[in-house]
């Protein structure tokens, strides 16, 4: 049985089949974002498990953004911008994780939050857990700690919440499909 606020954002979550290639069914949180009451009850969802056990959150680029967002506004917590290489003005760590062809970086500033803050990591979906790991890595780097992962989507069967663990990192995820 799903709590009040994941069957909210469950009865707003729309499959795309074929989307963005052939056999991919694609998870659109849009309708979640679009929706004032669904975006409140998600934050509250994600933030309520890891309650007085963080100082920030942790947005991730793009759509982890939204959603660290309004974490922010339900938690009084401020957001550390973790953002896609080279779009952040100051000096900057990096972490590169692989994509499916490819690589990607994140990247965070230098000494934007105190020493050993304790930073909640949010984001939309959680499939391979590479794009979570690389932010847990590099919130680490840089000295500060991971209180935890927090995601709306769970997909099941890719491997994502065992490297996540496997790594001592609490894992929380409002739904899984
Ligand atoms: C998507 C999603 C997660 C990540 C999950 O982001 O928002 O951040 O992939 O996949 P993983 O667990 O296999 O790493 P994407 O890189 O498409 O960026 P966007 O939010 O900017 O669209």
């Amino acid at each position: 049985p799903l709590s009040p606020e994941a069957a909210l954002v469950d009865s707003l979550i729309t499959t795309i089949p074929n989307f963005p290639e052939p056999g991919i069914d694609f998870r659109d949180l849009t309708p979640v974002f679009a929706d004032g009451p669904a975006l409140a009850a998600l934050a509250r969802g994600l933030v309520a498990p890891f309650e007085g056990r963080f100082d920030h959150i942790g947005g991730l680029e793009a759509r982890g953004f939204l959603i660290a967002g309004a974490a922010s506004v339900v938690s009084g917590a401020g957001v550390l911008s973790v953002r896609k290489a080279g779009k952040l003005p100051r000096a900057v760590l990096s972490q590169e994780y692989a994509l499916e062809y490819g690589t990607a970086a994140l990247e965070v500033h230098i000494g934007q939050l105190p020493p050993e803050s304790r930073v909640l990591i949010v984001d939309d979906v959680l499939a391979t857990g590479g794009t979570a790991l690389a932010a847990a890595n590099l919130i680490e780097r840089a000295g500060w700690r991971v209180a935890g992962i927090a995601v709306a989507l769970e997909l099941g069967g890719l491997g994502g919440r065992a490297r996540l663990e496997g790594r001592g990192i609490e894992t929380f995820s409002l739904l899984t499909y």
